[in-house]
């Protein structure tokens, strides 16, 4: 009765990890309880979810070849954008967030075009608003970018607006630190840089007033949801960036921190359970409104 914060299934959004094929499901060893899907498997999870009362999931796919500009990202028939046909058929109800990246597409592992030795922004902006659009176009409700380029967010709105895609919303990686929890993900997506590492781009962990600088710049370039990650690790953060805009915040808590819980808890340290209900109860208490979490089911 007197509990000041909650969490239930409405606040959770599950990441969706999809690949070609069918009937496949590969599971991620560094992410256990988490597997790669086929499309026919997703969309089976996908109404596991929508009865267990979770809202929406957030998408990601694979490369069919990786190249220097990572076409494959916005390609028709990638299997982003028809797993957003097929869950929009076979799982109404359920909201399709994509996860909008060149890293996993992109023959070097950056989220941007290479120039030299450097990260070409301006030449990046319009591929990532190509990949919006596109997956738009096969049904996604809102594209989540999380390149941190600069400007992205704006272009998108515009691209978005000119396919007549006017109804998708913008959710931004706006706050996404250079953060080493993001390991696990990268092996399961096979996304890590071939060289260099990611600072040039994502956020230093010791800055947070640069925080709420990028989330301001996001929402008023169009952002409809401001993300924040790693979740745990930027308590702080997620509270400062509530206070500074009104949109919906969301915190994601990244492959690491979920890895930590259930390496702690396979060796008896932890009681998984009762540990990933305190975790997401303390993101809410900071004041995530949403929080997309590899623990979504478990956690109910
Ligand atoms: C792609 C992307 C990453 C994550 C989400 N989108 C990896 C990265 O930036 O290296 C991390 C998610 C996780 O660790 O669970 N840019």
């Amino acid at each position: 009765m007197i509990a000041e914060t909650s969490v239930g299934p409405a606040q959770l959004i599950q990441p969706l990890f999809v690949v070609a094929g069918r009937g496949v499901e590969q599971p991620i060893a560094s992410l256990p309880g988490v597997a790669r899907l086929s499309v026919d498997r997703a969309v089976e999870q996908g109404k596991r979810l929508i009865d267990a009362g979770i809202p929406a999931v957030l998408l990601f796919g694979e490369a069919t070849a990786k190249d220097a500009t990572g076409s494959s990202a916005w390609a028709e028939g990638g299997v982003v954008q028809e797993a957003c046909r097929s869950l929009r058929e076979s799982v109404p109800g359920l909201i399709l967030i994509t996860d909008v990246c060149l890293c996993a597409y992109i023959d070097h592992g950056h989220c941007g075009v290479v120039a030299g030795r450097t990260i070409d922004n301006d030449a990046t902006v319009p591929l990532l608003a190509r990949i919006a659009v596109s997956h738009a176009q096969a049904g996604a409700h809102i594209v989540a970018p999380s390149d941190m380029m600069d400007g992205r967010v704006g272009a998108i709105r515009r691209a978005l607006d000119d396919a007549c895609s006017t109804t998708t919303a913008i959710m931004s990686y706006a706050v996404k630190y250079a953060s080493a929890f993001y390991g696990p993900f990268r092996e399961a997506q096979s996304s890590s840089p071939h060289h260099g590492d990611r600072t040039a781009y994502q956020m230093d962990p010791a800055n947070r007033r640069e925080a709420l600088r990028e989330a301001r710049l996001d929402v008023e370039e169009g952002a409809d949801f401001i993300m924040v990650k790693p979740a745990l690790p930027s308590l702080d953060v997620i509270s400062a960036v509530r206070a500074a805009v009104d949109v919906p915040i969301v915190a994601y808590q990244v492959s690491g921190e979920y890895a930590m819980l259930k390496a702690a808890a396979a060796h008896g340290w932890l009681n998984e359970q009762a540990a990933l209900r305190e975790m997401l109860l303390a993101i809410r208490r900071a004041g995530a409104d949403l929080i997309i979490t590899y623990g979504a089911l478990q956690a109910l």
